[in-house]
């Protein structure tokens, strides 16, 4: 069988996307992509990005402009932290690097709004270099892929995904291979329902073998909200009802409360020992 890596490209060339308007583009279109699909899918993307390149068609005119002017044109996209950072990172290239977008992955990582993965997409998309990727989308295909178990956000899992992601790379035709990777996760291994039949790597996939397609990757633990089962006791007396000030320290401090029980028999116990059934012939209610 072949590898991993030849058969998303293979994939790729046949069924994957190849009209993005910033493929095949500079380092900056790149970068620009990247940053604007971090958080907002391709079909909202596209009218942003080519607004935006139109108004500042390289780096060196992103730069000069206002931050008002770079956050107008990101108005409805939302996470603004993000036209932010790309103007400030303009202007640091343009200070550093003299407008041309850095090729070296430590000089890119240290713009600001640059994290690992992207920094690494745009090396491999826009410079070639083999350089591996670790989106949102790129998680669950290997978690599958591979049968990983964990939440990604455990830095143990993240580690074994990393390390995944970095074994699988090929020794060439990285650019090709990383946008594989993006369109199968988009499109074929998606979150709900892959479509495995048309996966071309179906063969030896561990999640489609364990029968695991549903619950790869791990979600996220939900917070577990402590339940406490107690019974409550009503005596009542006429309109009264018996009420006890609670400690101030724990659930209800310092409320007023009907007598509280570990169970029933630990009410019925208290009642019985405290003698009032006989004086008043009250009749025992407990409520959990
Ligand atoms: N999501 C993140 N990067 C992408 C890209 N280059 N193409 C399509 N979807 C993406
Ligand atoms: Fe994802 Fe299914 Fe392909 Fe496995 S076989 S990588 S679960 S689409």
């Amino acid at each position: 069988m072949t590898s991993f890596a030849s058969r998303l490209t293979v994939w790729q060339r046949a069924h994957g996307r190849h009209d993005l308007p910033w493929q095949e583009q500079d380092a900056y279109r790149v970068w620009l992509s990247e940053i604007m699909l971090q958080q907002t899918q391709v079909a909202t993307v596209i009218p942003y990005f080519q607004r935006f390149v139109t108004s500042f068609p390289n780096i060196a005119v992103l730069a000069a402009a206002t931050e008002d002017q770079v956050l107008a044109h990101w108005s409805g996209l939302g996470y603004y932290a993000r036209g932010r950072n790309l103007h400030k990172a303009a202007r640091i290239i343009v200070a550093k690097f003299g407008g041309e977008f850095p090729e070296k992955f430590e000089d890119i990582l240290e713009l600001p709004g640059i994290g690992r993965s992207t920094a690494a997409a745009v090396c491999a998309l826009a410079f070639h270099q083999r350089r591996a990727i670790l989106d949102g989308n790129v998680k669950r295909v290997l978690a599958r892929y591979r049968g990983i178990e964990g939440w990604a956000g455990e830095k143990q899992v993240e580690e074994q995904l990393w390390q995944q992601a970095e074994a699988l790379l090929p020794n060439e035709g990285v650019a090709t291979y990383t946008q594989a990777l993006m369109d199968m996760g988009a499109t074929i291994c998606t979150r709900s329902r892959p479509k495995c039949v048309l996966c071309p790597v179906q063969t030896d996939c561990i999640a489609l073998q364990t029968d695991r397609i549903n619950t790869l990757p791990t979600p996220k633990p939900k917070n577990v909200i402590p339940e406490r089962h107690a019974t409550f006791l009503l005596l009542m007396h006429g309109n009264d009802i018996l009420l006890e000030k609670r400690p101030s320290s724990g659930i209800w401090g310092g409320l007023w409360c009907p007598p509280q029980f570990d169970g029933e028999d630990a009410a019925r116990d208290w009642f019985l020992r405290s003698g009032m059934q006989a004086s008043e012939g009250g009749k025992l209610e407990t409520f959990t």
